[in-house]
């Protein structure tokens, strides 16, 4: 029988504070649940106890000091206070191993050692729920390790489900308040419907109701979210590849090919924006984790192979596009706008522009990186090294440069006047890699404008 109760009164735990730990940890406290936060990082521990969010989230940090003020958040090292829990989130990170497949170690090092806390738990039936991205079998492995550890049995002394995340880095904060879905598969049907009415009770007070979908098992929920993320970067290399034959066609134009695709009701544009390719600390991880998944199973993962390959070469490619314009690239200054792996973030994780940059430079070209937000900037720095000069000047970043690349899509470049390529650069060479511009604006303003996708004028 699932247990009917008012918001305030479940107790929540979170282990890893992370985007999406600390995200839903202050959406959840700022809304009066009561939740612990447990993170092995001290400092980031004290930071957010003090209300300073580690991390750059619209909106986290205004969320986060008024749950700390009214006493519904708290950060700890300790996993003792778990065993108050009702519902323990493990949000730890699931990195990538050498070979492309998923490190769950921090994973299981949070069920082991979550097992004295759930030993001596005071809660009627806590539920251990997985968030972290993590392969189909993880969240029951998970459940046998606390098993293991303390002889509770699953399903009887405590539960287990999965339950992903889909949270936007840059839109942490409104994706948890109003996510597309909500996915759950216990274990058992307990567990599920447990963090059912959790869920669903915390989304009836926001007034969002999003659509909750209990699925049978936890491996159906696991492979939900490596399925979602997976077709979404194969979108993205699929309009990329497509890309690349329109650019070698007189004429032709990947932005206008998506826009008459889009009219066919079967198919969603989103996630068809042709450029540099994905980055980011999801896309590039997971779709290896589940090419690597595909082929422990004996399953050929071509598909997925390809998905990867493409989003490999994509900067390779743009590379070569700009050797060509520029006959070498030995000694050329090639201003890169944008770091960042996406705008609105100052994350350079897997960042498109970061690949880019190197390429150019072991090329011999003379690198120029510009972004917006000098903590992407700084990240970058500290990514790349001396390899590339950094500014947020743009005035630095034009003045004498033989071409310029548009990495990341900022708002902030979107509005640039297009006399500021042509009066700063030595030669206002443009490629535009993320296809902000109106090719004919940035032609008739005297830049010298290619893109991604875009064919050559038609004699
Ligand atoms: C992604 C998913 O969108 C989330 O739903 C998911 O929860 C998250 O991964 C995760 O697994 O945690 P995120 O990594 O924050 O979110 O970034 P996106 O906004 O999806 O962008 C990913 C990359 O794709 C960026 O580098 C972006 O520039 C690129 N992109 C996006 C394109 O190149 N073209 C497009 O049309 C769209």
């Amino acid at each position: 029988m699932a247990i009917r109760r008012a918001l305030a009164e479940w107790r929540i735990g979170i282990v890893g504070l992370g985007y999406v730990g600390l995200t839903t940890a202050a959406v959840l406290a700022y809304h009066g649940v009561k939740v612990t936060g447990v993170d092995v990082d001290a400092a980031k521990v004290e930071a957010i106890n003090r209300g300073e969010a580690p991390i750059y989230e619209p909106g986290l940090n205004k969320l986060l000091r008024e749950a700390i003020e009214r006493g519904t958040l708290y950060a700890t090292t300790s996993y003792a206070p778990l065993r108050e829990a009702d519902i323990i989130f493990i949000t730890v990170g699931t990195p990538s191993l050498s070979d492309g497949s998923i490190n769950l170690g921090y994973v299981f090092d949070a069920a082991e050692k979550l097992a004295d806390a759930l030993a001596a738990s005071t809660a009627e039936y806590p539920v251990v729920a997985v968030k972290s991205t993590v392969v189909p079998g993880t969240t029951r492995r998970v459940a046998g390790i606390i098993e293991e550890q303390t002889g509770l049995h699953p399903g009887r002394d405590f539960g287990a489900a999965s339950n992903p995340e889909f949270l936007r880095e840059g839109r942490a904060v409104e994706d948890t308040l109003n996510p597309s879905r909500v996915v759950i598969g216990g274990i058992e049907p307990r567990s599920a419907s447990q963090l059912k009415e959790f869920w669903q009770s915390f989304y009836q007070r926001l007034g969002t109701n999003p659509p909750i979908l209990v699925v049978d098992n936890p491996e159906t929920a696991e492979m939900i979210k490596y399925a979602s993320n997976a077709f979404l970067a194969m979108k993205i290399s699929f309009a990329n590849m497509l890309a690349r034959i329109c650019e070698k066609i007189t004429g032709c134009d990947i932005v206008e090919v998506v826009k008459g695709m889009a009219r066919d009701p079967r198919i969603n544009p989103a996630f068809l924006g042709a450029g540099l390719g994905y980055g980011g600390s999801c896309f590039p991880k997971d779709v290896k984790a589940l090419t690597a998944h595909a082929r422990s199973l004996c399953v050929e993962p071509r598909l997925l192979e390809a998905i990867d390959w493409v989003n490999e070469t994509q900067p390779h490619h743009i590379a070569k596009r700009l050797e060509e314009l520029l006959n070498t690239l030995r000694g050329k200054t090639v201003t890169i706008l944008g770091a960042a792996f996406k705008p609105d973030t100052d994350d350079v994780r897997e960042s498109r522009a970061l690949a880019l940059a190197k390429i150019l430079a072991e090329r011999g070209a003379r690198v120029r990186i510009h972004d917006p937000n000098p903590k992407a900037l700084e990240n970058a720095k500290r990514t790349l090294g001396p390899i590339a000069e950094y500014t947020t000047s743009m005035e630095e970043a034009l003045r004498g440069a033989d071409a310029a690349v548009i990495a990341t899509d900022w708002e902030h470049y979107k509005s640039l006047n297009p006399a500021l390529y042509t009066r700063l650069m030595r030669r206002p060479l443009l490629f535009d890699a993320r296809r902000i511009y109106d090719p004919q604006t940035m032609k008739k303003a005297g830049v010298e404008y290619h893109a991604v996708g875009l064919g050559g004028d038609p004699k």
